[in-house]
């Protein structure tokens, strides 16, 4: 039983695809859990640079089988264009799965996604989604009049299935938002072309999945956006509509927590996020345009720029919690080389009090961070690969980090190639 889930601790865009990339050096399977191609997971090694945002990383690992779980919503030419692309590359995705329980996105998602944020954005509460139709497809899932890979494959009933959610969506649509109605034939065709096109993805997963977990294979779960981000755990309302914690995975693919034997959380040497919502540490100053510039901080998904701060140690508290994460993977520690000093927050202040812990969304909005100062380093750790040829002040950092959250630092990225990266302890070994 070797089951090992790598998901974000921040508000996404961690670095998640070089960790699993490099992880999954000896893994059976790689699986997705949820999210959409709302995710843009940045994989650079010698095959090449690459961008997931629905197929799972461990595509470019031969022999590997890449499963794309019932809790991921699939836009599916979104999926057909990254086959393409991958296929330019010479990568072969004849080892690709897309669960029959998956839910579609289609245009109306995306059209209700877009309406909405523009509603919002008009009172002054926009999210700043990506606007792939994320949220409207998740509540169509939860209303239970979701569309889903199976129905593709069932011609007799999908006509008659798609005509019914698309009255009710085209009221929404023209009725409430004073859009335009979408066409059922159009929707129609475009399902049968989909059909066509991913037909021989389309597979029940559980067998296979219960099957490598009998055998003893090895299976890494690749989690898309953040603890942050997600429904419950995260800033709500300005989070993503899906469950990006641990406990997704079991949702999102069908498995027990049993068979999870180790959580690796990804987490930046300093803290991004794109989008609205609260962000403590975010820092509007020189240093904040220097992390965003030397970071290369835009958004994988839209090119949106990243707003940047310092580590929130608090936050990742919370997120080893709830993630109950063995495993901390620092990345883009070289984005810090050459800071005079580097802060990271250790507390909140709310009026001159000490906040207790994480508090909910409606007070971090009002929290100021009480940091800790410690010295910067002037040389450059971008591209080391031990951890002894890291800079006294580098090496304690990592080890502040790991006392204020009481996780051991397994992995250090040290720049975006595989090879750049210290390896402590590999979560396989
Ligand atoms: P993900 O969504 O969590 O997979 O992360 P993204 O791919 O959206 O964003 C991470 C970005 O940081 C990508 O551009 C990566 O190539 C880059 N990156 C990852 N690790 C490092 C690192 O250690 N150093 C630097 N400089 N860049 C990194
Ligand atoms: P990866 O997997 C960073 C953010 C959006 C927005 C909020 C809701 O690459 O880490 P949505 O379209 O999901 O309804 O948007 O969530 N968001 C992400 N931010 N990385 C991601 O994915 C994200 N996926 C969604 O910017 O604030
Ligand atoms: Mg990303």
């Amino acid at each position: 039983m070797s089951v090992i889930s790598v998901v974000g601790g921040q508000w996404g865009d961690e670095g998640k695809g070089k960790v699993v990339d490099l992880l999954s050096e000896k893994a059976d399977i790689v699986a997705r859990f949820n999210g959409g191609n709302n995710a843009g997971h940045t994989v650079i090694n010698s095959m090449g640079n690459f961008k997931f945002h629905l197929i799972p990383v461990g595509i470019l690992r031969q022999n590997c089988i890449a499963l794309i779980g019932n809790g991921v919503v699939v836009n599916p030419d979104a999926f057909a264009a990254e086959i393409a692309t991958l296929h330019e590359s010479d990568v072969d995705t004849s080892n690709l799965i897309i669960s029959e329980k998956a839910h579609l996105i289609m245009p109306y998602h995306i059209k209700l996604d877009e309406l909405e944020e523009r509603r919002r954005s008009e009172i002054g509460e926009a999210i700043g989604t990506t606007g792939m139709g994320i949220g409207p497809v998740y509540m169509d899932k939860t209303s239970r009049i979701g569309l889903r890979m199976i129905d593709l494959l069932d011609k007799n009933t999908l006509f008659h299935k798609l005509e019914v959610v698309l009255k009710q969506k085209n009221d929404v649509i023209s009725k409430l938002y004073g859009g335009d109605p979408i066409d059922l034939g159009y929707s129609y065709e475009r399902c049968l072309v989909w059909a066509e096109e991913l037909a021989d993805y389309i597979k029940p997963i559980e067998p296979v999945l219960h099957e490598a977990l009998s055998s003893g294979k090895k299976i890494m779960l690749e989690g898309a956006q953040g603890a942050m981000l997600d429904l419950d755990h995260g800033t709500y309302p300005y989070v993503t509509s899906s469950s990006p914690s641990v406990g997704g995975a079991c949702t999102g693919l069908g498995i027990s927590p049993r068979d999870i034997v180790g959580v690796a959380g990804v987490f930046k040497a300093y803290t991004t996020r794109v989008g609205s919502g609260p962000f403590p540490t975010e820092l509007s100053d020189e240093a904040g345009a220097t992390l965003a510039s030397r970071g290369q901080e835009f958004g994988s998904t839209t090119g949106r720029p990243r707003r940047c701060g310092w580590f929130d140690a608090v936050m990742v508290q919370r997120a080893c919690l709830i993630n109950g994460v063995s495993s901390l993977c620092l990345t883009k520690l070289d984005v810090l080389d050459g800071f005079d000093e580097i802060k990271i927050c250790t507390g909140y202040e709310e009026d001159g009090t000490h906040v207790e812990g994480f508090p909910d969304m409606g007070r971090l909005s009002f929290c100021r961070p009480i940091y800790e100062v410690l010295p910067g380093w002037q040389t450059a750790t971008a591209g080391i690969k031990t951890h002894s040829a890291l800079p006294q002040p580098a090496k304690d950092y990592i080890a502040r980090l790991e006392n204020l959250t009481g996780c051991s630092v397994d992995l250090i990225s040290t720049g975006p190639d595989r090879v750049h990266t210290i390896v402590r302890n590999s979560p396989y070994s």
